[in-house]
């Protein structure tokens, strides 16, 4: 008999406590179905309290807690190690809506509610939530908030962190922090919530959170650009910028073979464009005045780009529908190089400034060491950030490519270090990259880190391999 796991019953319902192999196989693979971890159950609690006692009950029996969300994180932080000492403590259960108040501006919503029923929600009320990811239909508010989340709203918007006022946390020891608070200033000592955010799991479990509501835009209008070059695209943001201001919401490049890989495993969506082009941005203006007011902006940024010849060829999506068959290409990226088998990704940013450069000399040292390696390359390049893939050589096999993973992520993640650049900007730490950025972060800065995971977490109950 297992004391614990009675306990645990005890407290959240017995049908709350999986430890059923088949039933709890889907919490312990990583979306990637790279990884697959070990636990001795899956606990999913149904409120804040349920959350508090479980913990306390882990304190008091030393077992190790894996918090999960939507499990759709890409760097190994949601599953747990292969000990099988730990639990899972997922957060599906907890999705309501608490609260929305339109005079502040805000929603109070559950950490387990799914990013798409948020945002459905804020539109019913003709307001804009507007952190947007290819995962939104699975991931968690909880889970956006624990990797500060960025996604393709953040030129305009912010990461997760610019997004959230406030939040409720179950601690290390089992109290509940309720920092519900959905105030745009409050300067009253450290700030907690910050620290939370982007933890991990690594100090805290996040239950609940204040998220910040905008006026929802009149117009959205999205267009494909084509272009030669990576400068080129550089070059289209500047001039979207100047023209566009604030209204500019997304840019987004994609290069061809990006565009490929998804025709080839999703024959239905492929570039409006009679020809190839080397590289492409999606452009989403978001207007407060009008859909004329809008587009006047677009054709005129696109007309003249067209004209100085920074892109050659450039379509604006005429309907809701031709706007998602834009943004379907883009967001089907990482699902089609999951289908195309084994590869190598990053997730790296660099001064927005640098990025051409830093793309011509990373594509030259790894065309150097790695030949017929393919890049695919994509990302946020309105925020500095890119999803700077590499697949295995056609003639490689994709296992004796992967085993060269340490040497390929030593010169991307070295070349990213010296154009003073981020190996992570946007998914997170997790166990994937936790021994890695010893390499990258200073001393001081390593060591500040483990004296806030000793001081919060001094039992290192709280999703133990991750991050630090
Ligand atoms: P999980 O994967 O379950 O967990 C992620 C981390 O947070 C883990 O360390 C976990 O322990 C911790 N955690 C989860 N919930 C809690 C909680 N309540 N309290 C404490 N810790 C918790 N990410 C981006 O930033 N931008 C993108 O554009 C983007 N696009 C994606 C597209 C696809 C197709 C996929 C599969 C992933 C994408 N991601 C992206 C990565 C991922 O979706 C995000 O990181 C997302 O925010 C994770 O949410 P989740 O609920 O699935 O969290
Ligand atoms: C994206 O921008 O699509 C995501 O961050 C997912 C990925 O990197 O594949
Ligand atoms: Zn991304």
């Amino acid at each position: 008999m297992n004391n614990f796991l009675d306990l645990c019953r005890e407290a959240i319902g017995a049908s709350h406590v999986i430890t059923n192999e088949a039933d709890m196989a889907s919490y312990l693979v990583d979306w990637r179905r790279r990884y697959t971890g070990r636990a001795q159950a899956v606990l999913r609690p149904g409120s804040v309290e349920e959350v508090a006692a479980l913990v306390r009950l882990c304190v008091d029996a030393g077992v190790p807690i894996c918090p999960q969300g939507g499990n759709t994180g890409l760097v190994l932080g949601s599953v747990p190690d292969l000990s099988g000492r730990a639990v899972v403590l997922s957060l599906g259960r907890m999705n309501r809506i608490r609260d929305i108040d339109l005079v502040n501006n805000t929603m109070t919503v559950d950490a387990g509610c799914i990013l798409a029923n948020i945002q459905q929600a804020a539109d019913e009320r003709d307001r804009l939530f507007p952190l947007s990811l290819g995962a939104e239909g699975s991931c968690t508010i909880g889970g956006n908030l624990s990797t500060n989340a960025g996604g393709t709203g953040v030129l305009r918007y912010g990461n997760t962190r610019e997004l959230c006022l406030g939040l409720e946390v179950v601690t290390p020891q089992g109290e509940v922090w309720n920092g519900l608070r959905g105030l745009r200033k409050d300067n009253t000592g450290y700030d907690l919530r910050d620290l939370y955010i982007g933890a991990e799991g690594t100090l805290g479990i996040i239950t609940g959170a204040v998220i910040k509501l905008f006026p929802r835009p009149k117009a959205t209008l999205t267009a494909l650009a084509a272009m030669q070059t990576t400068d080129a695209a550089l070059k289209l943001l500047t001039l979207a910028r100047q023209q566009c201001g604030a209204t500019l919401t997304g840019f987004e490049l994609m290069s061809q073979f990006c565009l490929e890989l998804v025709a080839k495993h999703y024959p239905q969506m492929h570039a409006p464009f009679p020809q190839p082009y080397p590289q492409y941005v999606l452009l989403e203006l978001s207007d407060s005045e009008s859909e004329e007011h809008a587009m006047a902006m677009l054709e005129s940024l696109i007309t003249g780009a067209l004209e100085e010849e920074t892109i050659q060829d450039a379509v604006v999506a005429g309907s809701i529908a031709q706007s998602r068959a834009l943004w379907d290409i883009r967001e089907h990226i990482t699902l089609a190089q999951a289908d195309e088998g084994k590869n190598i990704k990053h997730d790296v940013s660099v001064p927005i400034s640098r990025i051409g450069d830093f793309i011509h000399e990373t594509d030259a040292l790894l065309a150097d060491r790695f030949p017929g390696i393919r890049m695919v390359t994509f990302g946020h390049l309105g925020d500095g950030n890119l999803h700077y893939n590499v697949s295995p050589p056609v003639d490689m096999p994709a296992d004796d490519f992967m085993e060269r993973q340490h040497e390929v992520n030593q010169v991307v993640h070295d070349s990213v270090h010296r154009f003073h650049g981020s190996i992570s900007a946007e998914h997170g730490l997790g166990a994937l990259k936790r021994e890695e950025i010893k390499q990258y972060k200073s001393a001081v800065e390593l060591r500040l880190m483990g004296v806030i995971k000793d001081a919060l977490d001094p039992l290192h109950l709280m999703n133990p391999g991750k991050v630090l």
